[in-house]
């Protein structure tokens, strides 16, 4: 006689038993906070933007939103100058960072010893720790190469060289400006590592918004490369979920088959095209930010932190006097909320957004005490 299984685990893929989910910043309720570590933006989106998502909370909610967010793929198309076969719209970036792996990788167990390349997501190290989780949840080869000590782009010559880079990796993921370092790549720079890969190469410009330049004309000239972007961060939409990416139109083919069949839900899709109304609004927040990073860099320089150079909206510092950790639990205690990371590379540094002015008033006040004043 069959008996039920006394749990549900036995039954789960091995894989899926043994995988180690993203850590997603701590999303704490506790009152008085500053919450600068997840590098979500300070400032509320724009008044027209929120009057079109509460307009649209209305019966019409009862309705599946367009399946793939055409009226935006438009808007985004006229707003980066190519045509709306070129982008994709997803569930946040994460989602088509998903896609895209689904899209270029086969899972190691399909393919032979000998065709490891093809089962191959690749990234710089550190950068967005969601890829490992991705690759593994995907089944995939993962090739984590070392960024410069100063999270500088090795030269191919050096990539050659140092013989762990796969130049036919079916995916190679760069976060540019990168994350969690903040430090930006000049398109030149990019384009020749693009250049260099065989197999598909994806720019996360999460943050491009905030740097001096961006990368995007990779993905209409080079059919391999695939820009992706966000409404969360430049465009304080972190709670809608909606990011896309721009390629070519045979990519946005494949991703379009890949796709949950309703995969933007509708709100976003109206929060994201009202935000495209108004981009006036956020431009001068782009600003706002990356004046207050310069002074929060200018000052904390001046209290004795290694601040590193920074493109996104959020600064990479190492505090003086005592383990980044401590610091860590002293700014805690003082209601101001970053991010510490365990890996060997930058566990000596803290992360913190860029927030108001207030708020980097606040740090900097903690900053002026010191764990062991
Ligand atoms: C580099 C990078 N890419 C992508 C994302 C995901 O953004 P989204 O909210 O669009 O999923 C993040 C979020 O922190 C990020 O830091």
């Amino acid at each position: 006689m069959k008996t039920v299984p006394k749990s549900p685990a036995g039954l789960l893929r091995p894989g899926v038993r043994a995988l180690h989910g993203y850590t997603p910043g701590e999303q704490p309720r506790v009152r008085g906070l500053i919450k600068l570590n997840t590098n979500e933006n300070p400032y509320p989106p724009a008044p027209a933007v929120l009057r079109a998502i509460r307009k649209a909370t209305d019966g019409g909610l009862r309705r599946y939103p367009n399946p793939t967010a055409q009226p935006l793929r438009e808007k985004l198309a006229v707003e980066h100058g190519c045509a709306p076969e070129n982008v994709f719209v997803g569930n946040g970036s994460d989602e088509v960072l998903a896609y895209l792996i689904r899209a270029f990788v086969e899972p190691v167990a399909a393919v032979g010893p000998r065709s490891r390349s093809r089962a191959t997501v690749q990234y710089l190290w550190p950068c967005y720790s969601l890829y490992p989780v991705l690759s593994q949840i995907h089944g995939a080869h993962a090739n984590p190469v070392a960024l410069l000590p100063d999270f500088g782009l090795p030269t191919t010559a050096a990539l050659r060289s140092g013989k762990k880079w796969d130049f036919k990796a079916a995916l190679t993921f760069v976060t540019t400006p990168n994350a969690p370092s903040g430090r930006g790549y000049d398109t030149a720079e990019l384009e020749r590592l693009c250049q260099a890969q065989q197999g598909a190469v994806v720019l996360d410009e999460a943050y491009a918004e905030f740097a001096d330049a961006d990368a995007r004309e990779l993905a209409f000239r080079l059919p391999h490369v695939i820009v992706t972007r966000t409404f969360s961060k430049a465009y304080s939409l972190c709670a809608q979920r909606v990011g896309y990416c721009l390629a070519h139109p045979e990519v946005v083919v494949a991703l379009d088959k890949l796709r949950d069949s309703y995969n933007v839900n509708g709100l976003g899709q109206v929060a994201a095209l009202a935000t495209l109304e108004h981009l006036a609004y956020y431009r001068r927040n782009f600003l706002r930010i990356r004046s207050t990073r310069e002074r929060l860099r200018r000052e904390l320089t001046g209290l004795g932190w290694r601040v590193l150079p920074s493109q996104a909206n959020f600064l990479l510092a190492q505090p003086p006097g005592a383990p980044a950790q401590e610091w860590l639990g002293h700014l805690r205690d003082r209601k101001l909320l970053v991010r510490w990371f365990p890996a060997a590379e930058v566990s000596r540094y803290l992360r913190f957004t860029v927030g108001t002015d207030a708020e980097a008033d606040a740090l900097l006040k903690a900053a002026r005490r010191g764990p062991r004043a």
